[in-house]
């Protein structure tokens, strides 16, 4: 299994939070803490209430911890690989340079591939709501240090503000840089905001992007250029794009020949982990072997390196057949 859409932040767990919280001396109200996937009532609020509960993250060694947490428990349900996203400026914001946010990630990485099999990469991230300037802040700082953990550039936050073409430049910059692409679209707005975020930012791949399947014209064009989604069910759910499993587009997506590629999005809020994800898939897809084509399709997919998916071919080959693999002391 492989988790492409995750907040990094938005990982924590409630005794985490509450660990963070007395060691950094920030406050966060216990009710909201104790509150069903942290109690917000739309995605207003939610943005809200992440902002305030991930405020609790200072240091960079916070930062490992929360990235080491979720890379075990997520190799505990039987993960392999996790794209985290994080944007530079949260903890440039408590003085730790991105440079050592990267580096205790890659910590929390090396200790995670090592004891527990699973690896990461990260997407530095803009956010869409603050505007175009923080986003090319954000872009020039990802560049400025490159980091063999950092592969990509994504645009986060609130889809409703700001057009999409005011971010261009921030991707011109980061893709220039080798980075690859993604961006928040045709989650709150409409299948258009897919193709125009694909077209003005370049991306090569759309997180969420599920609208998209109320048009059969953006569908086609989804799947002529297999771009592929990264599709979040029970965040969707949990921010009310549908009523239930059964209301969500991913099957029509699949059929109309878009690939699919899952993600938790911020885990606790969402009450889900990338196995509920997989399992959720399989349900709404209705297709046998569901799992394995969305891990095939989530290998091609990842932004890391042909040695690093070819070691995840050969992981997940072993899934259901005796496989020779290459002399690897990380494939048990
Ligand atoms: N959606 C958009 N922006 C975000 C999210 C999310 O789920 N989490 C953190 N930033
Ligand atoms: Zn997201």
């Amino acid at each position: 299994m492989l988790d492409l859409h995750v907040h990094l932040r938005g990982t924590m767990l409630p005794l985490k939070i509450e660990k963070l919280a007395a060691r950094n001396g920030v406050r966060v109200p216990p009710d909201t803490l104790r509150a069903r996937g942290y109690g917000w009532s739309d995605f207003t609020c939610f943005l809200k209430a992440y902002d305030l509960l991930t405020s609790v993250i200072v240091t960079a060694r916070d930062l490992e911890e929360v990235a080491y947490d979720y890379l075990r428990s997520s190799a505990s349900t039987g993960a392999t690989y996790v794209e985290f996203m994080l944007s530079p400026p949260d903890l440039l914001r408590t003085g730790v340079p991105f440079e050592d946010q990267l580096s205790a990630i890659s910590a929390a990485r090396d200790q995670a591939l090592e004891l527990h099999g699973i690896d990461c990469r990260m997407i530095a991230t803009a956010v869409r709501h603050l505007g175009p300037a923080p986003a090319l802040n954000a872009a020039r700082i990802a560049v400025a240090r490159r980091n063999e953990i950092l592969v990509g550039f994504g645009l986060t936050g609130d889809e409703r503000k700001f057009a999409v073409s005011e971010f261009a430049e921030a991707f011109r910059i980061a893709r220039s840089e080798g980075l690859l692409a993604t961006a928040h679209a045709g989650e709150h707005l409409g299948a258009e905001t897919v193709v125009e975020a694909i077209d003005k930012l370049g991306l090569t791949r759309v997180g969420h992007g599920v609208r998209a399947a109320e048009s059969e014209a953006v569908l086609r064009q989804l799947a002529d250029n297999r771009i592929p989604l990264e599709v979040c069910l029970s965040s969707n759910l949990s921010l009310g794009l549908y009523k239930n499993l059964a209301d969500h587009p991913i099957r029509r997506l699949r059929e109309a020949g878009c690939r699919i590629v899952l993600g938790t999005d911020d885990p606790p809020f969402f009450e889900t982990g990338i196995a509920g994800e997989y399992s959720k898939a399989t349900e709404a897809l209705r297709l046998h072997e569901a799992g394995r084509a969305i891990t095939d399709d989530a290998i091609d997919a990842a932004f890391c390196d042909d040695a690093t998916k070819a070691r995840l071919r050969c992981v997940h080959a072993r899934d259901k057949s005796p496989y020779a693999c290459p002399d690897d002391p990380l494939i048990r």
